[in-house]
């Protein structure tokens, strides 16, 4: 459970992504999280508390006067027993009360009197997004140390389309979970590559493998929760990109190697998880091959695809540089090998026994200190832990 023993007060505000929230909280308490909700009356007016107080196990908090609170000091009691506050939507009028320190009621008095990190997911129609207003708003709140999640781009309540909407519930619970790792490579650039690679026959056919892109896309999400700045160029997967990273997808080798050469410049740090095609066919026939029943099966000729990695360490200032090595035996003496061939420093080698498909992984890690192994685990464990080295050899090579 990635949010277990975590204390956050939720504050919902008026706007029908307020139906949304409900969702949220669910997820924040499937990841362990104990949920206090705090409503204004705008949002009470999308969704009762009833259903907030339903799925988080809590009564909810809507009123600066509640009797229940012996003290009448909510706003007090309610921050200090937080670990973080977090709200989700955050209405456009609820954004200008925040940047002007306003406190006209529990939510917004709680906010000011908080001394806990406050996490804000707007939502609004997209002309109010983009108002200028709004814009001062947010760019104070951002001065303030405030951190903005979203909004999403796309259609809205009302109607129209565009930028203003809430980010979803997943979203939201992911930028939560980031929120509470370590920022082991803040101010970092990454580029990361994932996936398989096509290299396509004729129209309908090709050569590829069964890499999923979990386990770089993992990386990609640990990355950015690590407080990089992470590029991630994907071979076709069918997963959705992590928030706050930028994809590029693309489809062959040849494809790759351009983006990442393209990319490279900057960055601190350069991860080669794709599992590329070592060769692809040496022409592509434009209209589909068809089968003629006397012939002799037709062979495909192949030619060398470029070697990304060992392009990106042979650079003049690389990066530092990744590899991964998967291997069906003799791991060790295949991943040093091919650590050495294309002179990095690090390479992390995985057995592959059942398949890549799997949500869990073991990997050893290969450097010039010897190997490491990491036990099986979930990716994103794994790429956590993957990241925390890199951040230590970067470290060392300061
Ligand atoms: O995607 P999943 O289903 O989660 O599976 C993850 C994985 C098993 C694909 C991943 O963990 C992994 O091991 N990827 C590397 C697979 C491999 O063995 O690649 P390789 O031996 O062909 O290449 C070694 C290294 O050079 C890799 O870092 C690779 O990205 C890189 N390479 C290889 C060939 C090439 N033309 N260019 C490259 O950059």
């Amino acid at each position: 459970m990635e949010l277990a023993g975590k204390r956050i007060v939720l504050g919902v505000t008026g706007g029908i992504a307020a139906y949304k929230a409900a969702e949220l909280v669910r997820l924040l308490t499937g990841e362990g999280a104990t949920v206090q909700v705090v409503m204004s009356e705008a949002a009470a007016r999308f969704v009762t508390p009833v259903t907030f107080q339903a799925l988080s196990g809590r009564p909810v908090f809507t009123d600066q006067w509640d009797p229940r609170v012996a003290n009448n000091m909510a706003h007090i009691d309610l921050s200090r027993a937080a670990d973080l506050l977090l709200i989700a939507p955050a209405s456009a009028d609820f954004l200008a009360k925040l940047a002007n320190g306003l406190a006209d009621d529990l939510l917004t008095t709680l906010v000011l009197a908080r001394d806990c990190p406050l996490l804000v997911a707007p939502a609004m129609n997209r002309q109010m997004w983009e108002n200028p207003a709004t814009a001062r708003n947010i760019a104070t709140l951002r001065t303030d140390g405030v951190a903005i999640v979203g909004p999403g781009s796309g259609d809205q309540a009302c109607g129209e389309s565009g930028p203003g909407r809430m980010l979803e519930a997943e979203e939201i619970l992911a930028c939560t979970v980031a929120h509470f790792q370590p920022k082991l490579l803040a101010g970092k650039r990454v580029l990361l590559t994932a996936g398989p690679t096509f290299e396509a026959i004729d129209p309908v056919r090709g050569i590829t493998n069964l890499s999923t892109g979990k386990m770089g896309y993992a990386i990609s999400r640990a990355a950015q929760e690590a407080g990089a700045r992470v590029t991630l160029i994907s071979g076709p997967v069918c997963l959705p990109c992590p928030v706050g990273v930028s994809r590029v997808s693309v489809s062959s080798a040849l494809q790759m190697h351009a983006a990442v050469l393209g990319q490279i410049a900057e960055n601190d740090v350069f991860i080669a998880v794709a599992a590329v095609a070592d060769y692809r066919p040496a022409r592509f026939v434009g209209q589909k091959i068809k089968k003629r029943l006397q012939a002799a099966p037709p062979t495909i000729e192949l030619v060398a695809n470029p070697d990304i990695l060992g392009e990106v360490a042979a650079l003049p200032r690389p990066p530092l540089c990744v590899g991964f090595a998967a291997e069906s035996e003799n791991l060790a003496e295949y991943a040093e090998s091919k650590r050495r061939s294309k002179k990095i420093p690090l390479i992390v080698g995985n057995l592959i026994e059942d398949g890549f498909a799997g949500d869990r992984n073991t990997l050893v890690l290969f450097d010039d200190d010897g190997q490491h192994p990491l036990p099986p685990a979930p990716k994103i464990d794994l790429a956590r832990q993957l990241v925390a080295r890199i951040a230590d050899l970067l470290e060392k090579t300061r």
